[in-house]
């Protein structure tokens, strides 16, 4: 994670099989291969797909995984451990996508996944945060991320030094074509910089939610913003190139 740097993250869901991985893993890198960047570009793709895109990623693209184990090697049948994810040397690692934590009960173990990249690995954790249309109807949506992340860091008393990226992402504009207000996505990163700058870690804010070609410019220059967590357009190569080159 450089300190400077902008960094866009592609997650790849679970969108594409292994073919399709492979195909659109080179297609990125040709065409990212023509184009000047000094952001970091990260992609996530599934598990299985991860060692055999990491053999066709241009070198100055990162890469990670979609999520990690919560716990250390052991007998946890279906999971993948972080000892893996060292092994094909994953720089980054996404905790607690709105996804896991609507589908797959990931709320009460976020905590745990953090703890064990943070304690095990220098592996970047990113931890993806945002509020339901509900709560932001309510107007609950600084109180959630606020809640969130103590919940998230809730098992970290050990941790003096960290990097970490937040992934601010509004449930309700994930996958939608809706994005928040920018002045609204201000407010948020504020208050997680706040709970951030309680803490001597190194950290980064980036959005999501529906980011695309059309509307990337909104955020471009919002203060606090680090870069992109960016999911359905990095289905298509060039425009996710196109928000690299012009970002
Ligand atoms: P989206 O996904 O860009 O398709 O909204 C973002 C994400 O889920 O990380």
């Amino acid at each position: 994670m450089s300190k400077n740097k902008k960094i866009i993250i592609a997650n790849w869901k679970m969108n594409l099989d292994l073919k399709s991985a492979l195909t659109l893993s080179r297609s990125l890198s040709r065409s990212l291969a023509k184009i000047k960047t000094q952001h970091q570009v990260v992609v996530l793709p599934d598990f299985l797909a991860l060692p055999e895109v990491i053999k066709n990623l241009d070198s100055r693209i990162y890469y990670g995984a979609q999520d990690v184990a919560p716990f250390p090697l052991g007998a946890y049948t279906g999971e993948v451990p972080l000892e893996s994810l060292k092994q094909v040397k994953a720089q980054f690692v996404l905790i607690g996508h709105s996804e896991r934590r609507q589908y797959f009960s990931d709320d009460s173990l976020v905590a745990d996944k953090l703890k064990n990249v943070l304690e095990n690995s220098n592996i970047v954790p990113i931890l993806a945060i945002g509020e339901t249309w509900e709560q932001r109807k309510k107007g609950e949506t600084i109180k959630i991320i606020k809640q969130q992340l103590q919940t998230a860091f809730s098992k970290l008393d050990k941790i003096d030094s960290a990097r970490i990226i937040i992934a601010y992402e509004p449930v309700w504009a994930i996958g939608s074509g809706l994005t928040v207000k920018p002045l609204e996505a201000v407010e948020a990163f504020q208050a997680i910089k706040k709970v951030l700058q309680a803490k001597s870690w190194r950290f980064k804010i980036v959005y999501g939610g529906s980011v695309n070609l059309n509307n990337y410019l909104d955020f471009k220059n919002l203060t606090d913003l680090d870069g992109f967590l960016i999911g359905g357009a990095r289905l298509k190569p060039l425009d996710f190139v196109n928000i690299i080159k012009n970002f």
